[in-house]
């Protein structure tokens, strides 16, 4: 029996995010510059060396493997990846694979997600404002992906949407999303925005509306029940008893979920980041790719990595030049 990956801080690694490219069909304001440079493609791992990764870290006792992005979704290919971790889920090492998506293209594969044994899919979605959807994503356009999320709920998939909590845009529309949310039931999380990427004009310090705030107004008119239960990922959740519904909060800057932290990144150039909100990273390239048969010697690469996974992140809004603020963009490490 391997032994589990475990952390200095004594945190069991169960959790991992892959992101399999970095480019989207979308430029959300707080998560790309409009003119965003991306990688060349030749510099992303290969399908086949994302599944020696993928299963490398399962043998070490990864349950869960969330795919992301940028757009998991655009990337060619994908479903081949996705059917090929699917093995896992048969055999029983891997107890959940599922996604993190922006939803434009669910409506061509939700049917072929739920064959591989996806049953859970998390969509990125912070208005349902027609006019305001196509101003934060850029250019979106929010009838298609309002049809992915219908074409996810018909082949079973549980939907949760996540909503970036942004003062001045998405706070006027609070009750409509969570009403939107329960008519369809659909589970909704709020994430406070992170200080990550350049992202040219846009200030996010403007824009930060703590969860803290958030929460009140939905305790103004509903009564919230704090829930234990966790999903495998940072949220909190909240019951509202009036309907019943679970609301998710993701508050890295409020309340810190690090100390009960249980996963770590793996970016789509084949580098691991053991904290969204650091900056150290080790390169798990040299491992795979100097050793085509063997690997032991990227097991051990992934070990070492997790030997140096730090406590917590650094962001802080309250220093005032938004110190912790990174230049890596959410999408190279997958959110
Ligand atoms: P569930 O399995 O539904 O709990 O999903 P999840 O919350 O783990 O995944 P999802 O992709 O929906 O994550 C939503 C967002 O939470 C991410 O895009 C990040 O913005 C944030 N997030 C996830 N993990 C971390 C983390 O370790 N640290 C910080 N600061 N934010 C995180
Ligand atoms: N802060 C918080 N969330 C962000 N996301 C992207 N950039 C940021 C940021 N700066 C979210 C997206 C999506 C998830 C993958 O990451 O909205 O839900
Ligand atoms: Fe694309 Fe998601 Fe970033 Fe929006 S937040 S640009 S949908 S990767």
């Amino acid at each position: 029996m391997t032994a589990p990956l475990i952390d200095p801080f004594q945190r069991a690694i169960t959790y991992l995010r892959v992101s399999v490219t970095d480019r989207c069909d979308f430029r959300c304001v707080y998560c790309m510059s409009e003119n965003m440079t991306f990688l060349p493609k030749k510099d992303l791992l290969t399908l086949e060396e994302l599944d020696r990764m993928c299963s490398s870290f399962i043998r070490l006792g990864v349950e869960k493997l969330r795919i992301t992005g940028g757009e998991p979704l655009v990337r060619r290919g994908i479903m081949t990846f996705f059917n090929a971790m699917s093995r896992h889920l048969d055999s029983g090492a891997l107890k959940e694979l599922t996604l993190t998506t922006n939803g434009s293209q669910l409506e061509k594969f939700a049917g072929d997600l739920w064959a591989a044994g996806v049953r859970r899919v998390n969509i990125s979605l912070d208005t349902l404002d027609e006019t305001k959807f196509a101003e934060i994503t850029r250019w979106g356009r929010l009838p298609q992906v309002l049809r992915g999320i219908d074409a996810a709920q018909k082949v079973g998939m549980r939907v949760k949407l996540n909503a970036v909590a942004l003062k001045g845009f998405n706070d006027v529309e609070l009750f409509d999303l969570v009403d939107w949310c329960k008519d369809r039931d659909i589970d909704l999380t709020f994430i406070e925005v992170m200080p990550m990427g350049d992202i040219g004009n846009e200030d996010r310090l403007d824009q930060y509306w703590p969860l803290s705030d958030l929460r009140a107004q939905l305790a103004d008119r509903f009564t919230l029940t704090d829930l234990d239960e966790r999903s495998g990922g940072p949220a909190r959740y909240v019951r509202l008893e009036e309907t019943g519904q679970k609301i998710g909060f993701i508050t890295p800057l409020t309340h810190n979920f690090c100390e009960s932290c249980n996963r770590v990144r793996l970016t789509c150039t084949g580098e691991i980041y053991t904290c969204l909100g650091q900056e150290g990273m080790q390169d798990l390239r040299p491992a795979l790719r100097d050793h085509p048969g063997d690997d032991a010697p990227l097991e051990q690469a992934i070990r070492a990595a997790i030997g140096l996974k730090p406590k917590g992140h650094d962001f802080d809004y309250s220093r005032q030049d938004v110190a912790g603020k990174m230049s890596r963009h959410m999408s190279h490490t997958g959110g």
